[in-house]
């Protein structure tokens, strides 16, 4: 049985977001994880090249413009509009049941809008079909809370799925990035356990080394730092940074934990009673005189002490 929060050492809490990933790597793999590494980099500058530009500006990766959503006679999302740049970070705010996780999962086509544009790599999704929008989560992942790992299937073949199911790479290759990725994530050596056998930051880290193996332009982190203790919370935090700043990963965070906002966000959506009821930069929020921001940024203070 795995004792992750043990385990961590004194390298994993050195490391900031300029420590580079593959200084997390052992040498053995190390060549065939930096080529990896480096054609994800690669194709994330190319995708972001590649959508198209508004008034001679990039324009963004992903988009919400005018976004309507019930269940029923339960509004969840009216009029909510955001967006994401290339290579930038969103964090998604609001309280519990506001619709965070019902636009993540909007945004890859498994719940629909009622109404309004949703918009990825610059194309509208709304009206795709099923297999356009498999194209659509090629590109863009999820990162569940729990992880959502394959139970039946060991760590290692969790995170060799997405390499395997492209059949792009011969199968000593994928060992090799399977053992890299784990040791980026800090959890180096846990190929052949189960899921059952880890904890939930442990199933995040695997999760988001399953992410990346998928090599995706864009990936989506539902609270990724919630119920875990602050070390692994810290930890999380700084390889999400991390993957932005090196693989110019474009992202959306939804999160309540505020420290993590401050440090990832460069534009952040908050959404309160179906509305983004402000749509900037942290600054910006904090600057705000509105009672309801202010009501949620003095409420985090109080459970989250700085
Ligand atoms: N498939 C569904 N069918 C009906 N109602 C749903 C469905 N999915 C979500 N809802 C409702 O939509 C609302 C928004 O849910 P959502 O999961 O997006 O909240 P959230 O902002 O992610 O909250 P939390 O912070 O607790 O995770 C909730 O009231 C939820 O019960
Ligand atoms: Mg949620």
């Amino acid at each position: 049985m795995a004792e992750p929060e043990n385990k961590l050492d004194q390298q994993q809490l050195e490391t900031s977001a300029d420590t580079p990933l593959i200084e997390s790597v052992s040498e053995d793999v190390s060549a065939e994880v930096g080529e990896f590494m480096e054609q994800a980099a690669q194709q994330n500058e190319a995708a972001a090249e590649a959508v198209p530009d508004i008034k001679n500006r990039p324009g963004p990766y992903i988009s919400f413009e005018h976004v309507y959503k019930s269940f029923g006679e339960f509004v969840v999302l009216e009029d909510v509009s955001f967006y994401v740049l290339p290579g930038e970070t969103l964090c998604i705010l609001g309280r519990s049941g506001v619709g965070k996780s019902v636009s993540l999962q909007m945004l890859l086509g498994f719940l629909k809008a009622d109404k309004g544009v949703i918009k990825v790599a610059g194309d509208n999704i709304c009206g795709y079909t099923e297999r356009e929008l498999q194209d659509v989560r090629r590109k863009v992942t999820m990162v569940f809370q729990n992880g959502a790992l394959f139970d039946s299937i060991t760590v290692g073949e969790n995170v060799a799925f997405p390499m395997r199911e492209r059949g792009e790479m011969a199968e000593d290759q994928i060992l090799q990035v399977v053992k890299g990725l784990l040791e980026m994530v800090g959890v180096a050596g846990m190929e052949n356990l189960l899921p059952s056998d880890l904890s939930t930051g442990m199933k995040r880290s695997i999760a988001i080394a399953r992410a990346l193996a998928a090599q995706p332009e864009a990936v989506l982190y539902d609270e990724p730092t919630t119920m875990v203790d602050p070390l692994m919370a810290h930890l999380l935090g700084n390889l999400i940074e991390r993957l932005k700043q090196q693989l110019h990963l474009t992202s959306i965070v939804v999160t309540h934990d505020m420290r993590l906002a401050k440090k990832l966000a460069d534009r952040v959506v908050f959404l309160h009673a179906g509305k983004a009821i402000f749509f900037g930069t942290m600054e910006e929020m904090e600057r705000s005189p509105d009672p309801i921001l202010q009501e949620f940024l003095t409420l985090d203070e109080l459970v989250v002490p700085a």
